[in-house]
Order: C-alpha cells, then structure tokens, then sequence
C-alpha cells in the first residue's frame, strides 16, 4: 500500500504507471469505509492494473455544517480494511488546502433536471459540492476509470454528465449496491444509528421492494399514496421523499412508457441521521 498526501507524488506515481502501460482505476470515497467501498475496489481491481482509493471528507458537498461535523473519520481504520482487499492499492488522502487551495468553495455546474431533484432538491448546493471535488480528482490523477456505487443513484447520473460535459478523459462505472442482513444498504451513517433505528431501517428497502411489485400493476400515483401513508405512524422512520423517476433522466413520471427504465428512491431520516436508497423497478 502507498499513501499519498501530496498531488504532486501521486501524479509521478500516475505517470511512471502510464508509460508502463498499465491502467488506473479510481475509487472516490469519504473514508469511514465499509463493505460497500470494499465492493467498489473488488470491481475496479477486477479490470485495472492498478487502483487509487481517495478518502478525502469534502466540506463542500455538506449543506448541514452538523453533518460535516459528525461525519464518521478515522484513516488508521480505513486503511487497515484497504489492505484486506487489495495490498497494493494506493490512496489519496490530502488535506483541504492540497484540493482547494485557500478559497474552499464550489464550481457551479449547470446539471439541469438532474440536480434539481430528489438529493439536489434537499440539499442545496450539494451536487455543486460533489460536482468540484470529483473533478478536481479526475485532473489530478487522471484515471482511466472511476468507479462509483448505484447507492447514490442521482451522484452516478450526475457524474456521468460532468464528464460528458467537460469532456473529461474517464469511463465511469456504475456498481451494484451492498447492503447489511437485513436489507439495509450499507453506508457510513449506519455506524451514527442505534441499534433500534438499525434494525427499523430495513423497512426502507422492504418498502423499496414492495414498491417494486406494485409497480407491475399499479400507477405511479397510488404507489406514492401507498408508501406515504406507510411510512405516516412509523415509530422510528420520518419519510423526506420517495419518487418514481426515468432512470437516465430522473424524470419524475406519471405514466410508465415501454422500453423505458425506472427506478424508486427514498430519503428517511432515522433520529437525526439521513438515509438513502433506490431500487430499479423494471
Ligand atoms: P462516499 O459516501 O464515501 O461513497 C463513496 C462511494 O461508495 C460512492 O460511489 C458511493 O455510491 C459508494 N457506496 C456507498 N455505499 C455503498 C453501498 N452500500 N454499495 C455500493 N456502493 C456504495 O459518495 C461519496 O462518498 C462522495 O460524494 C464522493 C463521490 C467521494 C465525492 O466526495
């Protein structure tokens, strides 16, 4: 394993790399690392010479200054499950300063429909924030690939759009989701949940799921009403959003059409943690 805290080194790394020919695979993470970032390292290992992880906390994708605080941090750890997957995996963990110099501020990017929905319409400026750091590691490093996890669905489409639209040189690759026993997708802020929430949010998925089979047979609208009216006496879980959108344009529907692919996504808040997930509906 190599860490880098510096561009600068890594970007030698990255060169001597290229001229042996050999490809670089990314996988951009927030650190506090789980089996789902794991998965994204078996894929990316899977068809690259070699891959970078970064782990780099982005304080411009945070629109809660809270959240930022209490986002899960620990590099000794993380690092440590890094070598349990790939022992020769380099990482990229700068400070803020290396990133952004002074001015810790986002690029604003025109994402259209695709950042005004959903994660874009609860948390402003957040897919800004996403939108500048990955970029910023995509020059950097230069990769051949970048490997991202459908868990943030809207974060993969989005990301896809910036590099069509700054032309920037890197196939991204889209990856399934992990999720606990209980169906609960993986994710940093599980480890903020108590046991009792932990166990209660499986009912994200399960609605998910549930979704998913009325969707055969019935409208978009009374699948909404349904989910609603589920989550309404929940004990534990306070529902942000749930829509059934086009999975390539986020196209909130109301009618299905043929040939067309779909998928559903929830936002619950579990006490004072926010929790996402989507599943593909057809
Ligand atoms: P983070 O939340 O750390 O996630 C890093 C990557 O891991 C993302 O591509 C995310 O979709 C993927 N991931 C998280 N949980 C997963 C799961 N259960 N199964 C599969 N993949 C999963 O997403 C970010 O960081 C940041 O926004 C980032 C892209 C690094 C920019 O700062």
């Amino acid at each position: 394993m190599q860490i880098f805290k510096e561009k600068e080194a890594l970007q030698t790394a990255v060169s001597k790399l290229k001229s042996e020919g050999k490809t670089l695979g990314l996988v951009p993470t927030m650190g506090a690392l789980h089996e789902g970032h794991l998965s994204l390292v078996t894929n990316a290992e899977k068809i690259c010479d070699q891959v970078v992880v970064s782990i780099f906390v982005n304080p411009t994708q945070f629109n809660n200054p809270q959240d930022l605080e209490k986002y899960p941090r620990g590099l000794q750890k993380d690092l440590d499950l890094l070598e349990t997957v790939d022992p020769d995996v380099w990482v990229f963990a700068p400070m803020a300063s290396e990133l952004y110099g002074e001015k810790v501020v986002s690029e604003k990017f025109e994402f259209g429909n695709l950042a005004e929905v959903m994660e874009g319409k609860f948390r402003a400026g957040h897919f800004d924030g996403v939108g500048t750091v990955v970029k910023m590691l995509f020059e950097i490093i230069k990769p051949h690939k970048a490997f991202f996890g459908q868990k943030d669905f809207q974060q993969l489409q989005i990301i896809r759009k910036l590099t069509e639209d700054q032309k920037l040189p890197v196939e991204v690759i889209g990856c399934p989701i992990l999720r606990e026993p209980n169906g609960l997708a993986r994710s940093s802020r599980n480890e903020l949940l108590n046991p009792n929430q932990r166990e209660s949010a499986s009912f994200i998925h399960e609605t998910l799921l549930k979704s998913r089979d009325l969707f055969g047979t019935k409208s978009v609208n009374y699948i909404t009403d349904w989910v609603n009216a589920q989550f309404k006496d929940h004990p534990v879980l306070k529902l942000e959003y749930f829509e059934i959108a086009e999975a390539d344009t986020l196209k909130k529907i109301n009618k299905k059409r043929e040939g067309q692919n779909y998928r559903a996504f929830i936002a619950a808040y579990a006490g004072e943690v926010r929790l996402i997930d989507n599943l593909a509906l057809n």
